[in-house]
C-alpha cells in the first residue's frame, strides 16, 4: 500500500514532466486544399487527424514537428480549428496563409503581404435612420471585438489583432528570395464576404488602410490573441481587381513555398 501511495504522488509529476518535454509545433493553416497540400507534401512522416470536420497533419520539417491545419473556409471555420488546435497540440507559433485579394492598387496578383495586424472588415454598426431614408454602407462603422484578459477577466477591445513583431520580421527576412513578386507588410482584412465592387475596395482601402481581403486571418488571430500564442497571416495576391487579374490556383502554391521558407528560417532559429 505505501508503495502504491508512493507511486501515485509521483505520477502527476512525471506526466507533467512529459507534457513540457514535448517540442512544441509550429502550426501552419490553410483554408482549403489548394492552400495546404504543398505543405503536407513537405512533412517528413505526416500522421492524419480529423476532429470535427477539421483535419490537421503533424509531421516534421527538418527534423522539427509542424502541424498543418486545414481550417476550411471563413471566419467561423479558421476559429474553430485554431481553438482545436491550440487545445491539441499546444503549437509554439501560429501562420494562418493562403490566398487572398488585393485591395491597395500598388499590389499585383503574385505578391505577398506579411500581415502586421488583421482585423474583421465584415463587423459592422450603423446610425439609426428613419423608414425610407435608404442603405448606405459608406456609413457603416467597424465593430471592435471585445475580449476579457485571460488573467484578470477585464474587458478589452481590439480594433485590430497585431501580429508577433518577430514573426513578422522573420517572414520578410526571405523576401530577396522570393521571385514571383514584392513581398510588403501590410492590414489584412478578414470577412465573410467576396468583394468585387471595386469603389467598395478602394473605400475599405482609403478608410481602414486594408492590403487585401480574404476570410480566416483576423478570426484566427483572435483565437491566438485569446491563448498568447504568437501569431503571423502570410497572404497572397491570388486575384486583384485593382488590376483585372482573375483567381490564379499557382499563387496557393507560390504562398505555401514561402511558407515553408518562412517555418525553416524559424526552425534555425530555435
Ligand atoms: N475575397 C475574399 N476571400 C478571398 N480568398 C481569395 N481571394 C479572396 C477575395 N478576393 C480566399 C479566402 C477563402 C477562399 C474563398 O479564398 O480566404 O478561404
Amino acid at each position: 500500500m505505501q508503495i502504491f501511495k508512493r507511486f501515485a504522488a509521483l505520477f502527476p509529476a512525471v506526466l507533467s514532466f512529459s507534457v513540457f518535454a514535448q517540442t512544441q509545433p509550429i502550426l501552419v493553416q490553410g483554408a482549403m486544399d489548394i492552400e495546404t497540400s504543398t505543405l503536407v507534401e513537405a512533412l517528413d512522416d505526416a500522421k492524419q487527424t480529423t476532429i470535427g470536420s477539421w483535419t490537421f497533419w503533424q509531421g516534421d520539417i527538418d527534423g522539427y514537428p509542424v502541424v498543418v491545419s486545414r481550417t476550411e473556409v471563413g471566419l467561423a471555420n479558421a476559429a474553430a480549428s485554431t481553438t482545436i488546435a491550440i487545445e491539441h497540440f499546444n503549437p509554439k507559433y501560429i501562420i494562418n496563409q493562403g490566398t487572398s485579394g488585393g485591395h491597395d492598387p500598388k499590389l499585383y496578383r503574385g505578391d505577398i503581404v506579411v500581415g502586421e495586424a488583421s482585423f474583421n472588415m465584415g463587423a459592422y454598426k450603423s446610425e439609426f435612420t428613419e423608414k425610407g431614408k435608404g442603405i448606405d454602407p459608406t456609413k457603416w462603422q467597424n465593430f471592435d471585438v471585445t475580449m476579457r484578459l485571460r488573467e484578470n477577466g477585464e474587458f478589452v477591445e481590439h480594433k485590430q489583432f497585431k501580429a508577433d513583431p518577430a514573426l513578422v520580421e522573420t517572414a520578410l527576412s526571405l523576401s530577396e528570395e522570393y521571385k514571383k513578386g514584392k513581398v510588403v507588410r501590410g492590414l489584412i482584412g478578414s470577412a465573410d464576404e467576396w468583394n468585387r465592387e471595386v469603389d467598395r475596395i478602394n473605400w475599405f482601402h482609403e478608410t481602414y488602410g486594408t492590403s487585401v481581403e480574404e476570410m480566416e486571418t483576423s478570426s484566427a488571430a483572435l483565437v491566438a490573441q485569446a491563448y498568447q500564442v504568437p501569431f503571423v497571416g502570410i497572404r497572397i495576391l491570388s486575384n486583384t481587381d485593382q488590376h483585372k487579374q482573375d483567381f490564379d490556383p499557382q499563387t496557393a502554391v507560390d504562398c505555401q513555398l514561402y511558407t515553408i521558407d518562412v517555418i525553416k528560417a524559424l526552425i534555425k532559429k530555435q
